[in-house]
């Protein structure tokens, strides 16, 4: 049930130059410019004497280092991918991967063109051969790709058809392929590239060289940022402005289905229909650390606005052909899932609210037993599992040291265990034997966001899939449900471009030191979620329950001044909720209700409400977390408090 290809994911990094003889340096500073993006690979290659050099490391986030190295030659031969020469002269295989015993040769003092990359894989392992550069069959054409090719399959089979070699597994690499053979019919490598386009799908920004043209540098864009500037003897282009802003500020934004053929102090835009394009420069008034956060406050706040994508992505090419559902990497047949008579979600955290919420799914949809597991607590109380449980590993980093022996444990005892994560390669994907991949990039800030939204929209996805390898629903209604993931992302829109009216009710609630977070069915992980955004932003005192289960006690601590934060979106429970919200209500409580649009009886029991579009039920935790990450985000700032790096906290907890 593999992925039938693999995309180079939409948080990579690129840079090039020319014009500068030093080029291989100024690209791995650039690179280094851009290392704070999280990424798993990293490559650079150079023209020069009408030779392409290339250099590829697929050593974590070491690799910039590891290629740096190249400069002073210093690096031991024969390590994966050394700095080597290829083309015709050089007699090199296309691809220049090369293995043991291949000459190191260190990067040529003077370039007359350069490319760079890294790589975040957001699936497919971070190898040498699926780091970028690309290179063509003839060894002269070197490519640079950030974003996802959707029709990459098709192109792959009429680039074999035509006798090309794919060396890597990514979709980056056919469009090199497409390019050389558009330059056979070409007469030049610009119209070459705008050609190749015309048949590309998806998203893409892309930077160009060929040994057969010195000094040009061809770059394009949809979807995914490019950034160039000139001055009178170079030009540069970047994915983002970090990596350049120590170079010029003359700089440019390439817009959607531009191209742009930049030479030593040249830059000529075009529309990629030949139309012609005045570039409007960029006024950068963002220093570095701006510039990293793309202009906006923090990095919780850059990564709440990338929500929208990280669902998109981790949801895109999941649904095969024929309506079939297809997971990243599932070494488990059909068959085998089909006979699992248990599922056990270990996870922490944020993760553990997502493992929560796909419990109540894969229970409704499939009708199988689902227990969910603190993994702390999960390793140490001696669980009933066997050989027909299916357990699943939730965890954003795949590193979590108490998650991680969980799933151990849970191999012990004979489960099949599948791994969610949002990092490749990480120790819980190696060790699964399957895993599924959120897409959301790498979350830097420690509070996850945008991690959290693809974890629960992946194991939506995955419950779907069991219920379709067990013929739990029929095709009918997981079309339907499908259609409704796929509205999520608009409907996250939607909650992030009401952040002004959420902020407004955090202000009129800021000095409240008592919370209770409630919610019913999928509600009360919803109201986990947001509590533990509360708490660990903020530093206040925020308690989840299940709203019916107030009454058997703690109900007690209800007083005026106490705010409860209710999930009262549509379900079948909604009525009971609203009777629990009344409840502490008339004991005083401040009331902020999450509630539907239009719903406006809920102004009956609540002194604020933050208004969300309506989506499927159980796939509204996605949704609804969106209001209660901006509350805490607001109330987090409003105190004066690091919302990118809360005191005692780590992003990933690697000890016991
Ligand atoms: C949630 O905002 C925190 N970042 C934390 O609870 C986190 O979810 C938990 O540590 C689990 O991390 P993981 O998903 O990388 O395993």
């Amino acid at each position: 049930m593999e992925g039938d290809g693999v995309a180079s994911g939409g948080m990579c990094g690129i840079i090039g130059v020319t014009g500068v003889d030093e080029a291989f340096s100024f690209l791995v500073e650039g690179l280094r410019q851009l290392e704070y993006r999280g990424y798993d690979s990293a490559g650079v290659a150079l023209v020069a004497d009408g030779d392409l050099w290339l250099a590829r490391e697929a050593d974590g986030n070491h690799s910039v280092e590891e290629l740096a190295l190249l400069e002073t030659g210093s690096r031991v031969v024969g390590s994966g991918v050394s700095g080597s020469r290829t083309g015709e002269n050089s007699g090199a295989s296309s691809g220049a991967s090369s293995g043991a015993g291949d000459v190191s040769i260190p990067p040529p003092r003077h370039c007359e063109a350069g490319i760079g990359h890294t790589r975040w894989a957001t699936h497919g392992r971070p190898t040498v051969e699926n780091a970028h550069p690309h290179v063509d069959c003839s060894g002269r054409l070197a490519l640079v790709h950030n974003g996802i090719i959707e029709n990459h399959a098709e192109l792959a089979a009429r680039l074999d058809a035509n006798g090309h070699e794919i060396a890597s597994e990514t979709d980056s690499e056919v469009l090199v392929h497409v390019i050389e053979e558009e330059l056979r019919r070409s007469e030049s490598l610009l119209e070459a590239v705008r050609r190749a386009l015309e048949d590309v799908r998806g998203s893409f920004a892309i930077a160009v060289v060929s040994s057969a043209e010195p000094g040009v540098i061809v770059a394009a864009r949809r979807v995914s940022p490019l950034i160039f500037g000139v001055d009178e003897r170079s030009a540069v282009l970047a994915s983002d402005i970090p990596a350049l802003l120590g170079t010029t500020r003359n700089l440019f934004a390439l817009e959607d289905d531009q191209i742009v053929e930049l030479r030593p102090g040249v830059a000529h835009v075009s529309g990629l229909d030949g139309s012609k394009v005045d570039p409007v420069p960029l006024t950068i008034t963002w220093d570095l650390d701006a510039a990293r956060k793309d202009g906006f406050d923090d990095f919780m706040t850059k990564e709440i606005h990338e929500q929208p994508r990280a669902v998109a992505e981790t949801l895109l090419d999941r649904h095969g052909p024929g309506g079939s559902l297809v997971l990243d990497e599932l070494r488990l047949t059909r068959e085998e899932l089909r006979l699992v008579d248990k599922v056990f979600i270990v996870a922490c955290g944020s993760s553990y609210h997502a493992a929560l919420v796909a419990k109540y799914a894969i229970e409704h949809w499939t009708r199988v037993p689902v227990e969910v597991d603190i993994a702390s607590e999960f390793r140490y109380r001696d669980p009933v599992l066997d050989q027909r449980t299916l357990a699943i590993g939730v965890s954003q980093s795949g590193e979590t040291v108490d998650t991680l022996q969980a799933m151990r444990e849970a191999k012990r005892w004979g489960a099949r265990v599948i791994a969610v994560s949002n990092v490749v390669d990480s120790s819980m994907t190696r060790e699964a034997d399957g895993v599924l991949y959120t897409r959301a990039g790498p979350e830097i800030c420690v509070a996850s966001t945008k991690t959290y939204l693809a974890q629960v929209a992946a194991l939506e996805v995955l419950a779907l899939a069991l219920a379709e390898f067990r013929q739990t629903l029929d095709h009918g209604v997981i079309e339907r449900l499908v259609g409704n993931l796929n509205e999520l992302p608009a409907a996250i829109e939607e909650c992030i471009d009401r952040e002004k009216e959420v902020f407004e009710v955090a202000d009129r609630i800021l000095g409240a030191r008592d919370f209770f977070y409630l919610g019913r069915n999928v509600g009360y992980p919803a109201a986990m979620e947001g509590a533990l955004k509360l708490k660990e932003l903020s530093y206040l005192r925020a308690e989840a329950y299940a709203a019916g289960e107030l009454k058997h006690g703690p109900i007690a601590l209800i007083e005026p001044g106490t705010v409860v934060v209710g999930i009262a979106t549509r379900n079948r429970l909604r009525e009971k909720m609203l009777a629990n919200v009344a409840e502490v209500r008339s004991r005083g409580a401040t009331v902020v209700l999450v509630a539907n649009d239009g719903e406006r009886d809920v102004e009956d029991v609540a002194d604020h409400v933050l208004w969300v579009p309506e989506v499927e039920p159980l796939l509204s935790p996605v949704v609804n977390a969106v209001p209660l990450q901006l509350f805490a985000y607001r109330m987090a700032r409003e105190l004066g408090y690091d919302v990118d790096r809360p005191r005692n906290l780590a992003k990933t907890v690697t000890v016991e």
